[in-house]
């Protein structure tokens, strides 16, 4: 258990340190420092941090955006609500020292719409940091000049994904865009903007005060780092976890007091359902993938059912853009609800796998694109208990 231990977000802050220290270098040395530290993105992709920083530093001009991605929607996560509410000057120092490290003067905070409670501790938070002179006007006599605004979402999940939320603050419907070019490149207005999720952020403050090297010493060598893990479902004590990155999901299990448990969701509806045959497998970017939540379902789940459930949720919020996602996601659903009833055939149930591979293939966005997961890992994982019912 020795990997469970130790806690960076959950640990010793304090405010304004990190801010100090960034703003004591040059941008590209805090970029430098970010890309060293080896942090990856913690909304779920793990694109590298530092490199995102890098190519918007480069972009020329001097209108750029930072805006931190607060629309946390993935069925079973809660672990940035907790951050926001919590530790909300830490997610703002992060903000800013992202805006000082691109060229950045102004910031948003892109809030989930059914978050909209913790709205006025983001402001009050806001109003205090500037009264502190850590936002605002000539940040600590350094020159520089950062305010953050906050915009609030109206409960689309595909908001979450980056171009959607940017149509959706450039006052568009909320609809994802073909990439390249990238947010960096062109985003918020047009112009170079990068897009943070909200724990990504609050471990900024760290790397700057605490450096590379000490952040490098957590999790593992191309996992650095620890990370945030909202844990429901079928176990005794659910709640958000602090974990190193590299933690094997058996020592999850065990410290969330999971009994006897048949199959864990991890990374939220888009990420994969393990069955027991992979339960000693590690957690990172090399392994069972880290996204912000872990589902545990005991012994007695239906996992038809479990699967019905979310490819319920993705026919819901697929925003309908794209043929694959907007009729891919209804027809699993549809095959689904043929297997409930003992009507579907093995030979559709193959061509329901073919459909998953175009989706994942040919989608525009995440939100298609990983759908199928779902459907893939419950199907290969709990033949018997689906197919031969
Ligand atoms: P992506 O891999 O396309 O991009 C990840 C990030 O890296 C983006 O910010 C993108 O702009 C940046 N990037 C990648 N290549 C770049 C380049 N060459 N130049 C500049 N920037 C570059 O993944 P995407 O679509 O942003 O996210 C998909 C992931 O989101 C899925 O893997 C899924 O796990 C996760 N997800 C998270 C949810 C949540 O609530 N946190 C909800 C649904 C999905
Ligand atoms: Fe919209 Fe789905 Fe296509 Fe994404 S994959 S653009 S959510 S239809």
């Amino acid at each position: 258990m020795k990997q469970i231990k130790k806690k960076i977000l959950f640990g010793e802050y304090v405010s304004g340190v990190g801010l100090k220290k960034a703003l004591s270098k040059k941008p590209d040395e805090v970029v430098e420092e970010v890309k060293k530290s080896g942090l990856r993105g913690r909304g779920g992709a793990g694109f590298p941090t530092g490199l995102k920083w890098e190519f918007a530093l480069k972009e020329k001009g001097d209108e750029k955006y930072v805006i931190c991605n607060a629309d946390e929607g993935e069925p079973g996560t809660f672990k940035d609500r907790k951050l926001l509410m919590e530790q909300p000057e830490k997610v703002i120092e992060g903000l800013t020292i992202a805006g000082y490290a691109i060229g950045a003067k102004q910031g948003y905070i892109y809030l989930r719409g059914e978050y909209i409670y913790i709205l006025p501790t983001l402001e009050k938070t806001i109003e205090q940091l500037k009264k502190e002179n850590l936002l605002g006007k000539n940040i600590l006599d350094s020159g520089f000049d950062f305010d953050i605004e906050i915009r609030l979402g109206a409960g689309a999940y595909v908001c979450g994904e980056e171009f959607a939320l940017i149509e959706s603050m450039n006052g568009y419907r909320g609809e994802p865009r073909n990439k390249p070019p990238f947010p960096t490149q062109k985003g918020f207005r047009d112009k170079p903007t990068v897009v943070n999720n909200v724990e990504t952020l609050c471990f900024i403050p760290y790397i700057l005060s605490k450096g590379a090297e000490w952040f490098k010493s957590f999790g593992t060598e191309g996992s650095t780092g620890t990370k945030l893990f909202s844990i429901s479902g079928d176990i005794e004590h659910p709640g958000v976890y602090e974990l190193e990155l590299g933690v094997t999901l058996n020592e999850v299990l065990e410290l969330v007091g999971a009994r006897n448990p048949k199959a864990v969701q991890v990374g939220g509806a888009s990420g994969i359902c393990v069955a027991k045959k992979d339960f000693d497998k590690p957690i990172s970017f090399q392994g069972l993938p880290p996204g912000g939540s872990i589902i545990v379902f005991g012994e007695n789940r239906d996992m038809l059912k479990v699967l019905k459930n979310f490819l319920e949720f993705f026919v819901e919020e697929s925003c309908g853009q794209c043929t694959p996602c907007r009729e891919g996601n209804y027809r699993l659903l549809e095959g689904v609800e043929m297997l409930e009833k003992g009507e579907c055939s093995v030979r559709y149930v193959r061509e329901l796998l073919t459909l998953c591979d175009v989706m994942k293939t040919s989608s525009k966005c995440g939100l298609g694109q990983t759908s199928p997961n779902c459907f893939l890992s419950i199907l290969e994982n709990f033949k018997d208990e689906i197919i031969y019912r």
